[in-house]
């Protein structure tokens, strides 16, 4: 039992720090000036990103990265986030 509980306190506490990760990532690379704080665009031309499928964000940053995907803005942005995709994803996921 005690084991139990402390493998689910260590998932959830590392889940936190994953997420702060992500955070801490996306704000310091200045993402949240065109996609919003919380990944909200409040700007109309930029996709809101909250609440989006981790994986599906992870698989465009890297089409991104790779050329797969062109665009002129995010294709330079998402080399920055070499690395620390995942944990970006993870943090716009799950952002109301
Ligand atoms: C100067 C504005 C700007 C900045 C800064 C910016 N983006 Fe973007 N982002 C865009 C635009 C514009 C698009 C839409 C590109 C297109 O039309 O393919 C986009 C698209 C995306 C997408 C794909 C969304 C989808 O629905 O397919 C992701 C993921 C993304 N950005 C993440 C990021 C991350 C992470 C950062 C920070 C490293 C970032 N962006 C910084 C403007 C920006």
């Amino acid at each position: 039992m005690n084991k139990i509980l402390f493998v689910a306190f260590t998932l959830l506490i590392s889940s936190f720090v994953v997420n702060a990760d992500g955070k801490a990532t996306y704000t310091a690379l200045g993402c949240a000036a065109c996609h919003g704080a919380t990944g909200k665009a409040t700007i109309p031309i930029y996709p809101n990103l909250n609440g989006q499928n981790a994986a599906y964000t992870v698989k465009q940053l890297k089409d991104f990265q790779s050329g797969a995907r062109k665009d002129p803005t995010m294709s330079a942005m998402a080399n920055l986030t070499a690395g620390k995709e995942q944990a970006i994803a993870d943090f716009l996921a799950a952002q109301k």
